[in-house]
């Protein structure tokens, strides 16, 4: 497939394996003919994304944890080495709260591991939305995507603390859209419907959250990860240009329902 995104360069953030959401919206732009860096987490995960990265001809794989801000500068001059100073699209699909705070009561959340969820999941897209203004500055505009969920604006059990740090996530949005907007930079998210990634796995209860899907969702069925890389190409594209502060649901209805 020829396409949007050819002569576009874009860095994403999130890849752990092939069943990560940031794949399946790294291979629909690169099959649309962008030109994409990839960072991973840790050693861990290096030669999945390697190989992945590899498989899309990548010029940049790099290591990044997001908390740490020499993290964050180092990709961005990588990234800007990579492709001559300049970015169109910058893909974060990154969140993080420990295991322990996805089972059980949302209250006993600790203040360190809050913190940490939030820094992760939401300040990061702040972060990163900072360091790559002046690459996309160079290119007259640009665009940026991150990913939440439905937790974020009600109360989804066992979803806890990673709720907070979604709607903290929502408002970074919107007001970097703000912000950015002056320099054509477009922030927008997926509220995608659940879908079988690393992540998902340390939620408890995710099977119920699948059922409950299937039983009430309008579509009654499930989402995939080409549904969420079809609906980020046309956020990221062109097509999008006077779309931004948006949050699209990719979730076969289910947010639309009462009950
Ligand atoms: N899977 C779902 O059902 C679902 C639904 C809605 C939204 N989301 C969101 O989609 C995004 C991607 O998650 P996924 O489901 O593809 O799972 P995933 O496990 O494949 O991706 C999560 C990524 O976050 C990275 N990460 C965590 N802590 C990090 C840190 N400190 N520094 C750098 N990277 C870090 C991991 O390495 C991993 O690559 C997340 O924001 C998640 O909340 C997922």
């Amino acid at each position: 497939m020829g396409g949007r995104f050819e002569g576009k360069r874009g860095l994403v953030l999130g890849v752990a394996n092939q069943r990560s959401i940031a794949w399946a919206i790294a291979r629909r732009l690169a099959e649309e003919g962008a030109q994409l860096a990839f960072t991973y987490q840790g050693e861990r995960i290096e030669r999945y994304v390697r190989d992945l990265a590899g498989s899309v001809s990548s010029p940049l794989v790099t290591q990044c944890d997001v908390r740490s801000d020499d993290d964050v500068a180092r990709v961005t001059a990588e990234t800007a080495e990579a492709f001559d100073g300049s970015l169109d699209v910058l893909v974060h699909s990154v969140a993080f709260a420990a295991r322990e705070d996805l089972e059980g009561r949302f209250v006993d959340t600790p203040r360190d591991r809050f913190w940490t969820a939030v820094d992760v999941s939401a300040y990061s897209l702040v972060s990163f939305a900072r360091a790559v203004e002046p690459l996309m500055d160079a290119r007259g505009g640009g665009s940026i995507l991150t990913m939440t969920y439905l937790g974020g604006e009600r109360a989804v059990p066992h979803y806890n603390v990673m709720g907070v740090a979604k709607a903290t996530l929502d408002s970074c949005v919107q007001y970097l859209a703000w912000d950015l907007g002056k320099k054509n930079v477009r922030v927008n998210a997926i509220s995608a419907g659940p879908v079988r990634t690393l992540a998902a796995r340390s939620i408890a209860g995710f099977p119920t959250m699948e059922e409950i899907v299937e039983q009430r969702a309008p579509l009654h069925r499930h989402i995939t990860g080409d549904d969420l890389g079809a609906a980020a190409a046309y956020l990221l594209s062109e097509e999008a240009q006077n779309v931004t502060g948006t949050t699209l649901y990719v979730d076969s209805g289910y947010h639309s329902v009462g009950m």
